[in-house]
């Protein structure tokens, strides 16, 4: 049978014709939202050189693709955390989902679930850990911004653990909030219908219109600017859940984050929205898998938008990958659809690209399939 059919029952088409690739939802987005919900989305910090970078670094990786391997049949199933799932390809987490659709995290839940994949869910979600444990059963990671008042955690972080959550991602790169310039000109806050559906109840659910940004407000007053590595001990102290440290992006954090045990990496620059010009994760991801020695798995988010992105990224030695802003631009376009139509169209293209590449498993991806720009300069590493 020919593989990679599957898009045909998620066709989904617009005034823009039918939809091919991952990207082509932004335009859809950028249409259809108000201009403050937009721009909250897509933007990155000062002058988003990280941004187009998390890009580019992509399209200076070529392959090495060997022939004459019999492809006929692809296995893209692989383990995170003891977790089997069906592709490496995850849901990063991302704020705020109902100012895109009504149905927010509620959707984007299903349509993991429905691709058999793990959601990350954002601490600063528009529902709630309970609420989207309701949708019914999927394996969910909770990801955690570490408040100043540490009762909030703690609580927050049994809630998630009682509603079946699997893993803590706990963000590392935001002691504050990065200048995201778009945010500050349209004097960015949270709609008033809507709520940090965690925090409502706490006193902490509504954010405040501010003279900039009224997310770096409320950062700037909740946040815990002091958080370190014995945090990540602490965390360790207050749940039995697994904890992926998300936002390392050197080797020396690498071994720190092995050192005081975490379950696993994240190479991630919060999709270029926190320092600007640090160097494309995709750039950063080889330094931080050698450093980790193996001694934990490494995943990567930042410009995943192409089945071949994924590819080159296990190649480096990811265990896989995340996607952010897919996700809110197509919950934008469609909802549920939107989002499901997503994976299935990076779930084809990188089933494709292992096909072209003579990979039939992920264990037969290997740093040989592709060729860096550290290769071409003879930096790095010996090959052959
Ligand atoms: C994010 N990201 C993020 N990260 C996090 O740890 N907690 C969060 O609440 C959010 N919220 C958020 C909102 C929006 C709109 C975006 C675009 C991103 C970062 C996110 O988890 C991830 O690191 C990046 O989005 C990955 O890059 P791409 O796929 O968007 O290029």
């Amino acid at each position: 049978m020919e593989k990679g059919s599957g898009t045909a029952c998620f066709k989904i088409n617009t005034k823009m014709g039918e939809i091919t690739n991952v990207t082509e939802y932004q335009a859809i987005a950028k249409q259809k939202l108000p201009k403050m919900t937009y721009d909250y989305y897509a933007s990155g910090a000062e002058d988003e050189w990280t941004l187009q970078e998390n890009r580019e670094a992509f399209s200076r990786i070529l392959f090495r693709p060997r022939i004459l391997i019999d492809v006929s049949k692809i296995d893209m199933a692989t383990t995170v955390l003891g977790f089997k799932i069906s592709m490496p390809i995850m849901i990063a987490p991302s704020a705020f989902q109902k100012m895109a659709h009504p149905d927010g995290e509620y959707a984007t839940a299903r349509a993991a679930s429905a691709a058999g994949t793990i959601m990350t869910l954002s601490s600063w979600a528009t529902s709630s850990v309970e609420e989207v444990a309701s949708t019914g059963p999927g394996i969910r990671f909770f990801q955690l911004y570490v408040y100043k008042d540490r009762k909030v955690v703690e609580q927050l972080v049994r809630r998630a653990e009682k509603a079946g959550f699997k893993a803590i991602a706990l963000t590392v790169d935001t002691p504050r909030l990065g200048r995201r310039e778009a945010d500050i000109k349209n004097r960015f806050v949270l709609p008033p219908y809507l709520t940090l559906k965690n925090f409502e109840g706490l006193e902490l659910g509504k954010m405040d219109q501010a003279s900039d940004s009224g997310l770096a407000s409320y950062v700037a007053g909740q946040i815990d600017r002091t958080l370190s590595w014995k945090d990540v001990k602490w965390l360790q102290t207050i749940t039995t859940l697994p904890i992926l440290v998300k936002g390392v992006i050197t080797a020396e954090d690498s071994r720190l984050a092995v050192e005081n045990g975490a379950a696993g990496i994240i190479v991630s620059n919060h999709g270029a929205r926190q320092l600007d010009y640090v160097p494309a994760t995709i750039s950063a991801l080889e330094e931080v898998v050698k450093a980790a020695r193996g001694q934990l798995p490494v995943f990567l988010d930042g410009g995943v938008r192409r089945g071949t992105d994924v590819f080159k990224a296990l190649a480096l030695g990811a265990a896989g990958v995340f996607i952010g802003r897919p996700v809110v631009f197509s919950l934008a376009a469609a909802g549920e659809a939107g989002v499901r139509n997503v994976l299935q169209m990076l779930r084809d293209e990188f089933e494709l690209t292992m096909a072209l590449s003579g990979c039939t498993s992920l264990a037969d991806i290997t740093r040989n399939h592709v060729i860096t720009e550290a290769d071409k300069l003879g930096v790095m590493p010996s090959r052959l």
